[in-house]
């Protein structure tokens, strides 16, 4: 019997605010439709236009963790529903600037909300859905809260202080660790044409 082997298809990009990862969506996207695919690109919180108005409370107003979680799976469900279950049903490949592992970083990690919370509504949203490969952007906390500091005006969680990016750094890591098959930790704390490098190889051998 021949082992079958299923291509990945659902890309996924996290990593703390400030790593970088949107930097390299461009290059991914570019590399992938050189080898003749079809890319869908999104993001979340957002994806679809209910989605993107669920984004602007999410990003600007203070809640309750539960209600954030909460929130942040209901524009998953739609995202899921509407843009990535039909792409990846026609052969696409998605590739999602952030996904449920955020909001075990942020939500659980970060904010407290009990990660068996967070299991049940996965369960409930995704079915059996979960990305094929998740690219983890990690730099320390300093180098992150340097690169904000410097960009553009933050969101609610981008205004967070040190102990908050260190909890996510750590939330990260271990989901990482919980699923080695799937991640990809990407040293992003170098010069960026070496990160590009890692990103290329890492898309290329897919
Ligand atoms: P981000 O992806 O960093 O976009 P931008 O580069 O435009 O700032 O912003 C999304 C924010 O939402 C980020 O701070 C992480 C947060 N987030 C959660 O807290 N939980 C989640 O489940 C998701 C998907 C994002």
């Amino acid at each position: 019997m021949t082992a079958k082997f299923i291509k990945p298809k659902f890309i996924t990009l996290e990593g703390m605010d400030g790593a970088g990862k949107s930097t390299h969506i461009a290059n991914i996207i570019e590399i992938l439709k050189s080898q003749g695919r079809e890319v869908v690109s999104t993001r979340e919180p957002g994806g679809t236009a209910l989605g993107e108005r669920l984004r602007e409370l999410l990003l600007h107003e203070n809640m309750h963790a539960e209600t954030e979680t909460l929130l942040m799976f209901a524009a998953r469900r739609e995202h899921i529903a509407t843009v990535i279950q039909p792409a990846l049903m026609r052969g696409a490949y998605v590739l999602s600037d952030r996904f449920t592992d955020a909001t075990y970083a942020y939500q659980s990690g970060a904010k407290g909300v009990a990660a068996s919370k967070i299991q049940l509504l996965e369960q409930w949203v995704q079915g059996s859905l979960q990305p094929d490969i998740t690219l983890l952007f990690d730099v320390p906390v300093e180098v992150s809260m340097e690169r904000l500091a410097s960009a553009r005006t933050p969101d609610k969680f981008e205004r967070e202080g040190a102990d908050f990016f260190t909890r996510i750094r750590g939330a990260y890591l271990q989901r990482a660790k919980d699923n080695p098959v799937r991640f990809r930790i990407i040293d992003a704390n170098r010069p960026l044409d070496k990160v590009k490098k890692s990103v290329e190889d890492i898309i290329s051998t897919l």
